[in-house]
C-alpha cells in the first residue's frame, strides 16, 4: 500500500526530493516493531534533521497523532527539528567524562564558538550538541565531530580539532 502525501498544516513544506525520502522511508520500515525510532532516525540520517512536515507524513505512515510522534522526536536530544551546522560538534555529558573535565571544554566552546548547546554558529559553521556517552568513556573526555569520536581531549586539542575542520576562530 503505498503513502499519501498528508497535510502538513502550518509546517514549511518540504522540497519534493526531501519529502520523496521521507516517504520512502517510512514505506520501507513501517512494519517493523517499533518502527518510529527507526524511521526517525532514517529521516535524520538522510536530511540531517527531521522536518516538523515529515511529522504528519510519519504519523500518517504509522497510524499514530502528529502529537505522539512530535512527543518522541522532543524527548530524545539526539534529534533535531531545524538543519545542522556544516559540521556537528556533540560533546559527551555523561560521568566519565565529567569527572575527567568535559566541563572544561565545555567552557572553551561556549567561549569560542559563542553558543549554547543544541544551537548553530551565526555562520552556519558549527553545531553543539550535548551526548550522554559515545562509548569512549575509558579515554574520557570524549567528544565526536562529523562522525569522528576522539577521546583524551584537552581544551587546546579541541581548538586544533575545530581549526583543522576549518572553523574560525
Ligand atoms: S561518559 Fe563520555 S564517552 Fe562515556
Amino acid at each position: 500500500m503505498s503513502l499519501a502525501v498528508a497535510d502538513t498544516g502550518a509546517a514549511a513544506p518540504l522540497s519534493a526530493a526531501d519529502q520523496a525520502q521521507v516517504l520512502a522511508v517510512v514505506e520501507r520500515l513501517r512494519d517493523l516493531p517499533g518502527a518510529l525510532l527507526p524511521i526517525l532516525h532514517a529521516i535524520q540520517d538522510a536530511l540531517g534533521h527531521v522536518p516538523a512536515a515529515a511529522v504528519p507524513i510519519v504519523a500518517q505512515g504509522l497510524n499514530l497523532s502528529r502529537a505522539e510522534v512530535h512527543g518522541v522526536i522532543s524527548f530524545y536530544h539526539h534529534f533535531r527539528s531545524e538543519p545542522p551546522g556544516r559540521h556537528v560538534l556533540q560533546l559527551c555529558r555523561a560521568e566519565a567524562c565529567q569527572a575527567m573535565g568535559a566541563r572544561a571544554l565545555e567552557h572553551r566552546l561556549r567561549e569560542r564558538l559563542r553558543i549554547g548547546f543544541h544551537e548553530t554558529t551565526a555562520d552556519g559553521a558549527v553545531t553543539l550538541e550535548p551526548v550522554y556517552c559515545l562509548g569512549n568513556c575509558a579515554c574520557a573526555p570524549s567528544a565526536m565531530l562529523d562522525g569522528e569520536v576522539r577521546g583524551r581531549l584537552g581544551a587546546d586539542a579541541l581548538d586544533q580539532w575545530l581549526d583543522d575542520c576549518g572553523v574560525a576562530r
